[in-house]
């Protein structure tokens, strides 16, 4: 048996459809186009890279994009400074801090600041809480994980399944704030039975092994192996390495887990589009947020 592949692009494209669309409508109404800003703390070439392209994708949806960029030297009062400035800004609808930030500034300190109704990564205690309490999925969610469920669900519908995940075994391995954690929680609130793995956990490969639902996000390349998963699972592949020799490849190693797993994610063209597509659908409920205050 060979996986069906979850095409992350197409499905991103669908979705980047509708957020055209609803901008078009939004500008129509209010005479001015959804606004997102993006803050860049320090210099880092690839957070600049990937702004970058998140202004691109952005413009090209009708939104107005724009990246502020501070060095390293600036003071974690001035960013909250400018934070506070932007919540206040009835022209700014959106508010992104790219992560990681440079280790000098407190990231939990800066992510509280950001308006709950203007934080366009769904990262505010507020947002989470309410995630984790009521299970609310009408706000903004954090983007990749939100993504890597539209992956899940599109797998199942590949492979005939329902959307309703219960009695599935859910595992994630990570646990990081911005993937990991969110994306279990997700997961959970669909009805599938979740074990968050992480760096600590004993007996990995058992917890993979009963796994019909598999998000990777560690960051290691080629972590998880055909003979490790369960025959017929979903597996969502977050990881993104680049290696010397140029080649870019993920946390699963693709050729040998596509002739077990069910569904699979290629590395690039399965996630990342994905949270690429989730931050601008994310710019729209935060326009409406700030259209309906
Ligand atoms: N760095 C890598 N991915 C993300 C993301 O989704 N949001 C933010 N703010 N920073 C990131």
């Amino acid at each position: 048996m060979t996986a069906l592949i979850i095409d992350g692009r197409k499905l991103a494209e669908q979705s980047n459809l509708r957020t055209k669309a609803d901008a078009e409508s939004f500008t129509k109404e209010t005479k001015r186009p959804p606004s997102l800003v993006m803050l860049l703390i320090g210099a880092d070439a690839g957070s600049k890279k990937y702004l970058n392209s998140k202004k691109k994708l952005a413009n090209s949806l009708g939104l107005d994009a724009s990246i502020l960029e501070f060095d390293e030297d600036t003071t974690q009062k001035d960013i909250i400074d400018q934070i506070v400035l932007l919540n206040r800004d009835s022209e700014v609808d959106a508010i992104l801090v790219q992560l990681p930030l440079p280790s000098k500034f407190d990231e939990e300190k800066i992510l509280c600041k950001i308006s709950p109704k203007k934080d366009v990564d769904g990262l505010h205690p507020e947002l989470i809480g309410r995630l984790v309490l009521t299970g609310d999925d009408s706000c903004q969610l954090p983007c990749t994980p939100i993504g890597i469920l539209k992956l899940v669900l599109e797998g199942r519908r590949q492979l005939g399944e329902s959307s309703d995940l219960s009695g599935l075994r859910a595992v994630v391995l990570g646990r990081s704030n911005l993937v990991g954690k969110p994306s279990g929680i997700l997961l959970h609130n669909h009805n599938a039975t979740l074990t968050q793995c992480h760096s600590k956990t004993k007996d990995l490969d058992d917890i993979v092994k009963q796994a019909d639902i598999l998000v990777v996000a560690t960051g290691k390349p080629n972590l998880i192996t055909g003979d490790m998963l369960k025959p017929g699972a979903i597996v969502i592949d977050v990881g993104i390495t680049y290696l010397d020799d140029g080649k870019i490849v993920g946390d699963c190693d693709f050729e040998s887990c596509k002739l077990v797993a069910g569904a699979i994610t290629p590395v690039p063209g399965g996630v990342g589009p994905m949270t690429m597509a989730m931050l601008m659908s994310n710019v729209l409920i935060c326009a409406n947020n700030n259209k309906d205050k």
